[in-house]
């Protein structure tokens, strides 16, 4: 299509109004800080022209911006200083996207980082992150993650009596937190939600004094503290402030039980803004309502402050990340919609046909043309769900040109699949008008690469 070039076209103002709103927060908006128009009437993130780095790097491509991921880290840094008198510290859930980069780029921020399994342990320590600072969850980790754990020093967040007895016949010195089902409601997807009393994840809070008897019992067995995530994507500020309480009253008990614990890990969950009808709260509203939370419990109590941690993943490293695409087909279904196919989908995105989410794109090779169109945007997948957003509001597309979907830096590449034995993108780090490659593109021969053919079958 012919794109609008316009020269006084240079700036965030030039983004369609929704994707642009004066917020507090990278996670209340719906691009990356960074993202503007630039004179060719392109988008640019991170100073990089979005369809120059398309040219780059193939496509699907994803492209995190360096300074949202730098900001979003900063702002729960600085909020726990600014809202809580005690000790504090951040850790990355790097179930959000875990690898060797992102990693790398929050532990110099001073983050820690949560991790879910043997590989994601993996990543964090081979990017270099302070084993002291890293944390493993999981609720079913085998006994090799839990052998890992020990041996590379991190802290065990032990889920279930069975970890519990593995640990204590392993007979090694490891210090663990554990991980408690608060029985706190919040209003978000069923699939996300942990902390409600029928969850799979963590101890129930009645468990509490038989787990401490147990721990007591053995001695190389270290309580530091307790853990609980209600869940993700949550706007709500109520069930954290509750949370405070519910922890604050778990960690009084686990004391009178013996256990001398100095910590509460209150998890993540602060949501982000993926469409314009979103309105999460900012870091800072987030931090400060958990904040004050523990603090009028302990306040309550008349006990001192503990150490705090939380773990957000979403709202760190989710506003960072687009994902571009180039268009492709184009059907129309008279009088019913028009599909507009891209070359990626569900197998780069799953999140909206597991959990029906929602996004924004934009076109980023024609930035200021009327968007005169609303077409479904779908994925290459062999499967008629493969839909990245029902009703998107485009200009004209034509194939080739460069659509972007906002909102993708978190449970996108981390959840990605080979479905239709579809390569996984690459992906970039922008900044300053650097682009660093920072995941390669797979190739049909990383499809391969595991496979095996037996000689009965061979050619
Ligand atoms: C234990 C735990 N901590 C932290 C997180 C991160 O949550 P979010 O990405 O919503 O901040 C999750 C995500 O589900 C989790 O399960």
């Amino acid at each position: 299509m012919t794109c609008l070039a316009s020269t006084e076209n240079s700036g965030r103002r030039y983004l369609p109004a929704y994707f642009s709103p004066e917020a507090e927060s990278p996670n209340q908006q719906l691009l990356p800080l960074s993202a503007r128009g630039n004179d060719q009437d392109h988008l640019e993130v991170g100073g990089c022209d979005v369809p120059d780095l398309v040219e780059r790097f193939g496509s699907p491509l994803y492209i995190v911006d360096e300074l949202t991921l730098r900001t979003a880290c900063r702002q729960y840094l600085s909020a726990w200083k600014r809202f809580y008198p005690g000790p504090a510290q951040v850790l990355f859930a790097s179930k959000a996207w875990s690898c060797l980069a992102l990693c790398a780029l929050v532990a110099r921020e001073g983050l820690g980082v949560d991790v879910v399994s043997g590989g994601e342990l993996y990543t964090a320590l081979a990017a270099g992150v302070d084993p002291g600072r890293i944390y493993l969850h999981g609720n079913n980790k085998s006994r090799l993650e839990l052998e890992q754990g020990i041996e590379s020093g991190v802290t065990i967040v032990v889920d279930n009596w069975l970890e519990l007895e593995t640990l204590a016949s392993l007979g090694r010195q490891v210090t663990i937190f554990l991980r408690l089902t608060p029985g706190i409601e919040c209003h978000t997807h069923q699939y996300i939600r942990t902390g409600h009393l029928d969850s799979k994840f963590g101890f129930d809070l009645q468990q509490l004094s038989e787990v401490c008897q147990f721990i007591r019992q053995h001695s190389h067995l270290y309580c530091r503290g307790l853990h609980a995530h209600i869940g993700s994507q949550i706007f709500e500020l109520q069930p954290h402030q509750d949370l405070g309480e519910v922890m604050v009253q778990a960690l009084v008990a686990t004391r009178e039980a013996g256990l001398p614990v100095e910590a509460l890990n209150l998890g993540g969950g602060l949501g982000i803004s993926y469409t314009e009808t979103d309105d999460p709260p900012s870091i800072g509203a987030w931090v400060e309502q958990v904040a004050q939370g523990v603090i009028e419990a302990c306040g309550r109590r008349g006990i001192p402050l503990p150490e705090l941690l939380c773990e957000p993943g979403r709202s760190l490293v989710g506003p960072a990340g687009i994902t571009a695409y180039r268009v492709g087909s184009r059907k129309e279904v008279p009088g019913v919609r028009t599909y507009l196919s891209v070359d990626g989908g569900m197998s780069d995105n799953p999140r909206p046909i597991t959990y029906q989410s929602t996004y924004r794109a934009l076109m980023a090779n024609c930035l200021s043309a009327p968007l005169t169109q609303v077409v479904t945007v779908a994925g290459k997948h062999c499967e008629s769900g493969d839909v990245l957003i029902a009703q998107a509001q485009l200009p004209p597309a034509v194939a080739g040109d460069i659509l972007v979907v906002a909102g993708t830096g978190a449970y996108n590449y981390s959840m990605a699949s080979n479905y239709n034995r579809i390569c996984r993108p690459a992906a970039v780090l922008v900044y300053a008008g650097d682009a660093s490659l920072i995941l390669r593109r797979e190739t049909y021969l990383d499809l391969v690469r595991q496979d095996l053919l037996p000689p009965h079958l061979a050619f």
